[in-house]
């Protein structure tokens, strides 16, 4: 693994390994003393606080270094090539994180260093998925028929993608069992192409914009997201909105997941109800990005 662009990337030994350096981090065991000293690139050409932030933690923990790309006074402006750009970023750094709203990005530029993609446009965000997934084990056993329901912008999210893909990848190695999926959303929110992607695993077969779905699926998780704005023309106001009433009806163990930012999708009434676990995956962000950053640069393995 010298790179992670898209879930693809990784094997299920990749992702044990991963999880499994997260959980050391997470204990807050000592991180050794390394004889080389990384400098890692951030270049975020999208906003971002918890992505940006939190890989930013995860290099301070580490005792490593990094710098950061500010489009906004970089030599782009002189008219500078985005390989170029690049290419230039990568003299000074040992691995580059990049966000950015092309989702063609990886095709298009050639990257000489191990890279982590922060958010590729609509398509991928493998890092999220991962954080997401690594925050399911500490509620969830993967190795039972899940139900997942996907609640909001379900074409446009890219952390729905990466995850429905880190998923099957877990349901297909394990043989007897099956994940469902429900997709709840309005009808230009929905994709019809995700089908194929969860094998036709979809309950009901009608997707739908009524949040009484759920209260017939019993998922044992929910994942929300917000309408991606910028990436669509979209003038209805969000009024898919979970509040804690609605919370309190679904089983004890269902959880309840957002990558965020939230706009108004949750009510900050579900904050407090130990369904929810937004909370959780920001915090586990920090330990799974430094696994990830460890487990690229290939420095040593935990013992
Ligand atoms: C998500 C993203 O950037 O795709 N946020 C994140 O990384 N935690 C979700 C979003 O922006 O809606």
């Amino acid at each position: 693994m010298n790179k992670l662009i898209s879930i693809d990337d990784l094997t299920i030994d990749d992702i044990n390994d991963i999880f499994e350096l997260a959980e050391y981090f997470k204990e807050n065991k000592d991180v050794k003393t390394l004889d080389i000293n990384p400098v890692i690139g951030i270049m975020f050409f999208e906003p971002s606080t918890r992505t940006n932030y939190s890989f930013q933690t995860a290099i301070h923990k580490l005792g490593f270094k990094f710098i950061e790309y500010n489009h906004d006074n970089s030599s782009s402006k002189k008219g500078e090539t985005l390989q170029d750009t690049i290419s230039t970023f990568e003299c000074y750094c040992d691995l580059i994180i990049i966000r950015h709203p092309d989702k063609n990005i990886f095709n298009e530029i050639v990257f000489s260093k191990p890279v982590i993609n922060a958010g590729n446009g609509p398509e991928e965000h493998p890092t999220q998925a991962l954080l997401d997934l690594f925050t399911i084990m500490d509620r969830k056993n993967l190795s039972d028929n899940l139900k997942i329901s996907f609640v909001g912008d379900i074409i446009y999210s890219r952390t729905i993608h990466s995850l429905i893909k880190l998923l099957e990848k877990f349901n297909n190695n394990y043989t007897d069992i099956d994940y469902t999926y429900n997709f709840v959303g309005y009808t230009e929110l929905l994709d019809k192409h995700l089908e194929k992607s969860v094998n036709n695993k979809i309950y009901p077969n009608i997707q739908s914009h009524d949040l009484k779905n759920l209260l017939e699926f019993q998922p044992d998780i929910i994942y929300t997201t917000r309408i991606q704005r910028e990436r669509r023309n979209f003038n209805q106001d969000q009024n898919i909105i979970i509040d804690n009433e609605f919370l309190e009806k679904m089983p004890e163990d269902t959880i309840l997941m957002h990558p965020l930012p939230r706009n108004n999708e949750i009510h900050t009434s579900c904050d407090k109800n130990n369904r929810s676990v937004y909370y959780d995956q920001m915090k586990n962000g920090v330990y799974v990005r430094m696994a990830i950053i460890y487990k690229l640069l290939n420095i040593y393995k935990v013992n």
